[in-house]
């Protein structure tokens, strides 16, 4: 792995779940950084550290190769997309000009003008069904069940047809703080049971899910790193949603779901499900633990940890 010297970054979608914390944590690293997306006002904050940002709409053509040329990034990381499965069920053209599109142009910008490219993918490119219980490996074939999958994986391909040079990181479900916004995995859940709202979560449906601010560093070190190609980053445990739920639950100070009667534990079978969801796309991620300086947590040990993110 290659030290983290200072660099200039471009990070599109800097504003979104995980682009924050690559902003965040790239700006602690004292990279230069220049932030892109499309509603830097929606979520307040201005960019920290010494990042700079600017308003795109990225899904039109021709908007971020100008800047790309103008700034010359020693990377782009890409964490800009349609990332609500929902949404791209609903607007499936949309979903595939920002998650293959967007992805397209890069490459072949990123590609001629010599730049580093590191996208950012999804486990939900697989079907549910992984060959092995230590999930899925990164030579195992794609096959999406959804319209984001599809989207997703079609990105995934074009990126690496257009700069092989790319490192395309498929991560899993990310969680990240109880106590902001309604944000990731433990964020919504937090959120909703603050409300006193009681949820219904899949007891049979399992992931590997990642800490979003770790996965925001690992991104960092693999962009100054060498890899190429596709890496799985997950998180080393694969979990159902409802017992990441209870360490939700936990986390806010209730020990025991029978006296809250907040969090249900619900199959697959007993709900109608729309769009459709893949029942296990846990992660193998033992190509990356050689590639990041650093353990990725379980889920135990970010959301049990005192005072973590409250
Ligand atoms: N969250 C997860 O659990 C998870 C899991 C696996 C993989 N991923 C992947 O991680 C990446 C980031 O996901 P996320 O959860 O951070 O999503 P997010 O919170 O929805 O952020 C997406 C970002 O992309 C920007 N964007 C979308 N369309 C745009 C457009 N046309 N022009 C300019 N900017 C645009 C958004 O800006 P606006 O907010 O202004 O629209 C936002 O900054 C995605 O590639 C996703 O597939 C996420």
């Amino acid at each position: 792995m290659n030290e983290l010297g200072p660099r200039r970054l471009l990070v599109l979608g800097g504003t979104g779940f995980l682009g924050a914390r690559v902003v965040s944590a790239a700006a602690e690293l004292q990279h230069e950084v220049l932030v892109a997306s499309r509603g830097l006002n929606e979520r307040g904050a201005p960019p920290p550290g010494r990042a700079q940002a600017v308003v795109l709409d990225l899904s039109e053509a021709g908007t971020c190769e100008d800047l790309i040329i103008e700034f010359r990034p020693h990377s782009i990381i890409n964490c800009a997309a349609l990332a609500r499965p929902d949404l791209c069920e609903s607007s499936p053209e949309l979903a595939q000009t920002v998650n293959a599109g967007l992805p397209d142009r890069l490459a072949r910008l990123a590609f001629s003008e010599g730049i580093r490219l590191v996208h950012v993918s999804t486990d939900l490119v697989f079907d549910g069904e992984p060959p092995r219980p230590s999930g899925y490996r990164e030579s195992d074939p794609a096959s999406p069940v959804s319209t984001y999958g599809l989207s997703k994986l079609e990105g995934d391909r074009r990126i690496l047809e257009g700069c092989p040079s790319a490192l395309v990181v498929r991560l899993p479900l990310l969680y990240g703080g109880t106590s902001g916004e309604a944000d990731g995995a433990s964020g919504s859940i937090a959120a909703a049971l603050k409300r006193g709202k009681s949820l219904s979560l899949f007891t049979d449906e399992y992931r590997t899910p990642l800490d979003v601010s770790e996965a925001a560093r690992a991104m960092l070190e693999l962009d100054a790193g060498e890899a190429r190609g596709l890496l799985h980053v997950g998180g080393p445990r694969s979990i159902s949603r409802f017992d990441l739920g209870l360490l939700v639950l936990r986390n806010l100070g209730i020990e025991s779901d029978e006296s809250s009667g907040l969090l249900h534990g619900v199959t697959r079978q007993e709900l109608d499900l729309k769009p459709q969801r893949p029942r296990d796309v846990s992660l193998d991620s033992r190509l990356a633990r050689d590639q990041v300086s650093f353990r990725l947590s379980t889920p135990e040990d970010r959301l049990l940890a005192p005072g973590f993110n409250k």
